[in-house]
């Protein structure tokens, strides 16, 4: 291996897959953990008290919608005393005026509110709950008025594309200080759905157009990152930062992950919080050094110069694509597999398909 081992830097804490809305780019396990395997409040303080041992910085917490959590407040003021940076990703829909002032009080430093399009009604038909745009909108205006920093973030697909120059406005108006413009990436859920989901190339040029105008004229006020649809893309984005080089994933039963979609590798045991240390889990657990450096990689990764910046791509969308974790990210130009992600392009349909919903059952379990 030509990296040595780094410790974590971020940790994202997937507290629940319970959520109340049901996006069809959900990027979450087909298969949801249930609400009775979660971790106790008790495991995840044992977990944030490991990571900042390890030297982690920073604390995602995550979901599904982390705020279905009653104990929310006492992990954040948890990880607050540990010293931590505290990131809550939220859907918004359950922050009002009751729980906000909890997580301020807790010591929460920053809030990712998710909207799936700033037309109502399509919003609220992809999230699949009505009412849930005003929500949002007075959960900004709360963490706004509080001046806790803010940053919105907006998932682009095909059919709100179009839309893109009235996000950043919204953006602005609604006090955030960061927007996030991020096409749809093909993990679970939005996997399925991509048919219905992925831009046309001219609608890719128009977000990019957009992006670059209000760069411009919201300059000094709005800092905007902007994510582009992988497939679109010569080269593919350094994953996760490298396999098992910064990022540690929990999953709401204590698996340990390298990323969010790790699960969907095969062959491996999926380590464990209640059964071992994060520190060995990171340092020894096959599933982190299978991937971790350059060791593992083919060619034409292996003699490319690229090898060390985008660390081969991503291991999830190699699996998917080329249904091998192992093979070169066929978003690479230069991937055996490459032709796989040109044939999904060149076969989109003229008229997406409707969506297909994740449904909620008392089967798979309840909604928090
Ligand atoms: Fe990256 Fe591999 Fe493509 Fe080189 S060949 S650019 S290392 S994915
Ligand atoms: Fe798993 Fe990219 S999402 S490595």
């Amino acid at each position: 291996m030509t990296d040595t081992l780094l410790s974590p830097m971020s940790l994202l804490a997937e507290l629940t897959h319970r959520c109340p809305l049901q996006c069809p780019y959900c990027s979450n396990p087909l298969a949801l953990e249930p609400r009775r395997n979660e971790l106790s409040t008790a495991e995840w303080i044992s977990v944030l008290d490991q990571a900042a041992e390890m030297g982690v910085l920073q604390v995602h917490f995550s979901g599904g919608e982390p705020m279905s959590r009653p104990d929310l407040p006492d992990l954040i003021r948890h990880a607050v005393g540990l010293g931590l940076y505290t990131n809550l990703i939220t859907s918004g829909v359950l922050l009002n005026e009751k729980t906000f002032p909890v997580l301020v009080e807790a010591g929460l430093d920053h809030v990712q509110l998710s909207f799936q399009d700033i037309d109502t009604a399509n919003a609220e038909h992809v999230g699949g709950m009505k009412g849930a745009q005003a929500r949002k909108i007075e959960a900004a205006r709360l963490i706004a008025a509080d001046g806790m920093p803010l940053t919105l973030n907006f998932v682009i697909y095909r059919e709100n594309a179009c839309r893109v120059p009235r996000m950043l406005e919204a953006a602005v108006a609604m006090g955030a200080r960061r927007v996030e413009i991020a096409h749809t990436q093909y993990y679970g859920w939005g996997l399925a759905n991509r048919a219905a989901l992925m831009p046309t190339p001219a609608q890719l040029e128009q977000t990019t157009q957009a992006v670059e105008a209000a760069r411009k004229e919201y300059e000094g006020r709005l800092s905007i990152d902007y994510v582009t649809p992988d497939y679109y893309a010569d080269r593919p984005k350094p994953c996760m930062g490298g396999w098992g080089r910064r990022f540690i994933n929990i999953s709401p039963s204590g698996r340990v992950l390298p990323c969010h979609a790790a699960e969907t590798i095969p062959n491996v045991t999926f380590p464990d919080v209640r059964t071992d240390t994060l520190e060995h889990i990171w340092r020894e657990a096959p599933l982190f050094t299978m991937f971790r450096g350059t060791d593992w990689m083919p060619q034409p990764c292996r003699s490319c110069d690229q090898r060390e910046k985008d660390w081969g791509g991503c291991r999830c969308q190699a699996l998917a694509l080329a249904g091998n974790a192992a093979a070169t990210d066929p978003v690479c130009s230069r991937a055996p597999d490459h032709g796989r992600v040109l044939e999904v392009l060149e076969t989109l349909p003229v008229e997406p398909p409707p969506f297909r919903y994740r449904r909620y059952t008392r089967a798979t379990d309840e909604v928090g």
